[in-house]
């Protein structure tokens, strides 16, 4: 198939946190679109644009970018505050939601942008690992089956569209395509991954998508072997980082993604499958318990503060 225009003049992010923000700068910044960016906490849209502030500062300083560069990507950026919440953001081809791994808050965030944003609005979802199908299925309109042409029209212009952590630097955009989901949809939603500078690569709908599969059970058993005292945290890291060469030990690395994702991405792979070996670490639950979430609440498995 030739590749398919993405046709995004101007996009919308939903979360200000270090996906969300990651994701309106690359799009700014690479892409060129102008971003609307929505979060329903200003204290966090606050840290986002210093945050992003910070990364352009720090691009003109090594030589990747000019200054004009950086102040046009910075020009592209628009706030959506949380008083004007999501019926603030107006006139997007492309929705990127990127909040936090809740079904519910999802579905009713999905729900909300189809009814508000024109029909041919694409409505992509950074998770990563809920199902894009029942993603999907909760922005037919009420009153229409999902199987009208008006249900099948809105769940079709669903897709996940998956980014790393930092997304400034990981090279990978991992497209999900729902049962529903159009192949327009998706040829747009990878053209545009491209057009931010990313590999795209494509997985089936299934828990944890191909790369949560593989990475967070591989975290989860990293933790097993600290609770049963296999080895320090120390060694545990240090084996994976000087034995196989991985940029960060498992422990380090569940603290950089924030431990509640770890747990609820495990979580979403044990209930998905029933699968008894993907059974969350209770040494995970508890420390999600005791809200050590890792870098971004300044204690994980190490302390940040
Ligand atoms: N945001 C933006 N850029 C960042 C960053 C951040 N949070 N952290 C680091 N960087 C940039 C630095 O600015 C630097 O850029 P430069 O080359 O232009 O100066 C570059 O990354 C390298 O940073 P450092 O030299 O400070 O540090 P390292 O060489 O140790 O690299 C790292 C840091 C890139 C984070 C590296 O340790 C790494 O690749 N770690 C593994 C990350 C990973 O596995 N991510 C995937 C997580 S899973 C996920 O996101 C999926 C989700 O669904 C769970």
């Amino acid at each position: 198939m030739a590749a398919v225009a993405h046709g995004i003049r101007t996009l919308g992010v939903l979360g200000a946190g270090q996906m969300g923000l990651g994701i309106a700068y690359v799009s700014a910044l690479r892409a060129k679109v102008p971003v609307q960016l929505h979060d329903r906490s200003s204290e966090q849209i606050k840290k986002g644009l210093a945050f992003m502030d910070k990364l352009l500062e720090k691009d003109v300083a090594k030589g990747k970018i000019t200054s004009e560069e950086a102040k046009e990507a910075r020009d592209r950026l628009s706030v959506v505050s949380p008083e004007q919440g999501l019926a603030g953001i107006r006139d997007v081809d492309m929705i990127v939601e990127a909040v936090s791994e809740n079904l519910s808050l999802k579905e009713a965030i999905f729900r909300d942008l189809a009814a508000n944003l024109s029909p041919s609005t694409i409505l992509a979802s950074n998770t990563s690992s809920i199902s894009i199908t029942k993603i999907a299925a909760a922005t037919v309109p009420q009153g229409f089956a999902a199987s009208s042409a008006e249900g099948q029209r809105s769940a079709g212009r669903v897709v996940g569209l998956h980014f790393f952590n930092p997304v400034p630097v990981m090279k990978l955009v991992e497209l999900i395509s729902g049962l529903q989901t159009t192949t327009e949809t998706f040829e747009r939603a990878k053209s545009f991954a491209i057009a931010c500078g990313k590999e795209p690569t494509s997985s089936k709908d299934v828990p944890g998508f191909v790369s949560n599969a593989l990475l967070i059970p591989f975290i989860n058993e990293a933790i097993m072997c600290l609770e049963r005292g296999v080895a320090t945290r120390e060694d545990i890291d240090k084996t994976l980082k000087l034995g196989m060469n991985h940029p960060m030990g498992p422990l380090q690395l569940a603290d950089f993604i924030g431990l509640d994702t770890c747990l609820a991405i495990q979580q979403t792979l044990y209930s998905g499958t029933g699968d008894s070996k993907y059974r969350p670490s209770i040494l995970l639950e508890r420390m999600v318990d005791a809200q050590w979430l890792g870098k971004k609440s300044g204690k994980g498995f190490y302390d940040y503060n």
